[in-house]
């Protein structure tokens, strides 16, 4: 079992509170949602659950275990080992192939290549990229590019699941697969956490926060455009 919980977590950027209070709690086999405008924090919100970038003020625990108290290398291997994220620019390595991309963080971890080529053969089939896999990603769609991204992060089964807007750049066939999978990753442990507008990807969420400049406020899911505070 897996647990994160974020509370009252603040970033101060450019002399303002980008994120301003915000909480949750997100379990293993959970999917919890982060919706909200344009600019609202949404983004901000998972570098701070990643342990990419520190509160400024506010706690994030992975397990009960304050993830500033981890310091650097600590945190580091949390990413390596438990945590995926997915960014919204995908952050891929863009000379390198789909497949090789997907076999990175394996490297990184030290872990079986045969286990690494066998689980980018696996997951980039799963997204419907097969016969995409060793193409350089600076040669694919965007849509493709964002699937390879998911792959990535699918593929290693972290026990915590970051993913900034998944679905952003797919075509209907593809959201209902990105969706699914990433439904599946929780019914197989995974805590996840997706940053979204795609009313099709909030349908899957278990909860819902809504953020509104930078501010939380906890709606059932299918309820995005409730009342804003
Ligand atoms: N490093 C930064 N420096 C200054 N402003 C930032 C920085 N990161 C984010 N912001 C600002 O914080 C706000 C929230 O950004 P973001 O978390 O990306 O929102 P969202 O993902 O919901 O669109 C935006 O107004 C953005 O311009
Ligand atoms: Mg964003």
């Amino acid at each position: 079992m897996t647990s994160l919980a974020a509370d009252r977590l603040v970033a101060r950027r450019g002399g303002r509170d980008v994120v301003d209070g915000v909480s949750l709690e997100v379990h293993s086999g959970q999917v919890v949602g982060l919706v909200g405008p344009s600019g609202s924090g949404k983004s901000t919100t998972l570098l701070l659950l990643a342990g990419l970038e520190p509160p400024d003020a506010g706690v994030v625990r992975l397990d009960g275990e304050d993830l500033a108290g981890l310091g650097v290398a600590g945190r580091q291997a949390l990413r390596r080992d438990r945590v995926a994220l997915v960014f919204q620019g995908y952050g891929l390595l863009s000379l390198l192939t789909a497949r090789e991309n997907v076999e990175l963080p394996f490297r990184v971890a030290r872990r079986d290549p045969a286990a690494a080529a066998a689980a980018a053969t696996r997951w980039l089939g799963l997204l419907g990229l097969g016969d995409r896999a060793d193409q350089r990603t600076d040669q694919l769609s965007g849509g493709e590019r964002q699937r390879v991204a998911l792959a990535r992060a699918l593929a290693v089964e972290p026990a915590v699941l970051l993913v900034d807007e998944p679905t952003a750049e797919l075509d209907e066939e593809n959201r209902d697969r990105a969706v699914g999978l990433l439904r599946d990753a929780a019914d197989r442990g995974a805590a996840v956490v997706v940053a979204t507008h795609d009313p099709e990807v909030v349908e899957l969420c278990d909860r819902v926060v809504r953020l509104v400049d930078g501010r939380p406020l906890e709606l059932p899911p299918g309820d995005v455009d409730g009342p804003v505070a």
